[in-house]
């Protein structure tokens, strides 16, 4: 089956839990055993750009291992893109490559990516796959220039924040998976999308407090299939 209506998907860090990548805020508040404020602000990559350096470092080196892969939310969301017959976006907050394995291609990564770096001069940004650190030059500038991780960081302003706005006034329906509304913009999303006329739907372990017109909660894996499988059918598996 096939789905006539204009789809914008808001994914966090729940739809990554069970491919064993930590969320955010439930492990004390700390993200890897590092306070935000010490890996995730600009303020942060001034005071101590190693630390910066090495703490990306692990988290694109951690999407590498073998183990770590799409979960059947991530491969359930690419079905939803193919079998979409009208505008479908997928933003997500997240900064690992999930989506993009499971071959997710309308896809905005709002909060950057681990695999990409950005020039500190031109802000021009490149792929890569290994380590970054201050001696990590780029090939845009003369002379070139020091990278930072292309990450969006606390105090900055997430990445095509206009395309996201216009689908979500266009949207029919909007999807929010996996993310405690707790960070805006994106926080944001379901109410911009609900005054345009959206119907909105939370997909999530547990309610985040955020107004939605309905929800089903419990682990990504199974949630997202099965709510997916209720819009487009049985016609797919993962
Ligand atoms: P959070 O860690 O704040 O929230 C994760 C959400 O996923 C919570 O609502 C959990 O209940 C839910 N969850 C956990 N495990 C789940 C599972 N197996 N299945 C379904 N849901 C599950 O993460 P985000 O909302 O993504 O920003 O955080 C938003 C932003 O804050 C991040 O992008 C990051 C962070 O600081 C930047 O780094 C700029």
């Amino acid at each position: 089956m096939s789905l006539k209506a204009n789809i914008v998907v808001l994914t966090g860090a729940g739809i990554s839990a069970e491919s064993g990548l930590k969320t955010f805020r439930d492990n004390n508040g700390l993200w890897e055993q590092h306070r935000v404020e010490e890996v995730a602000t600009p303020e942060a990559f001034a005071a101590n750009p190693a630390l910066v350096y090495r703490f990306y470092n692990a988290r694109r080196a951690q999407l590498k291992q073998d183990d770590i892969k799409p979960n059947a939310a991530h491969l359930a969301l690419a079905a939803l893109e193919k079998a979409c017959l009208g505008d479908f976006l997928l933003v997500t907050q997240n900064v690992d490559n999930l989506h993009q394995r499971a071959g997710s291609e309308q896809l905005i990564a709002m909060h950057g990516q681990l695999n990409q770096a950005r020039c500190l001069k031109s802000h021009k940004t490149v792929v890569i796959s290994g380590d970054l650190d201050s001696t990590t030059l780029c090939q845009c500038c003369q002379p070139p220039s020091a990278m930072r991780p292309d990450i969006v960081w606390f105090g900055e302003i997430p990445k095509q924040m206009n395309k996201i706005e216009s689908a979500l006034r266009r949207a029919d329906l909007f999807i929010a998976i996996g993310t405690s509304g707790q960070v805006y913009p994106a926080a944001g999303f379901a109410q911009l999308a609900a005054h345009s006329g959206a119907k909105t739907v939370e997909l999530n372990m547990e309610k985040s407090g955020l107004a939605f017109d309905a929800g089903h909660y419990g682990p990504a894996s199974n949630v997202v299939p099965e709510y997916i499988r209720s819009l487009i059918g049985d016609g797919y598996r993962v």
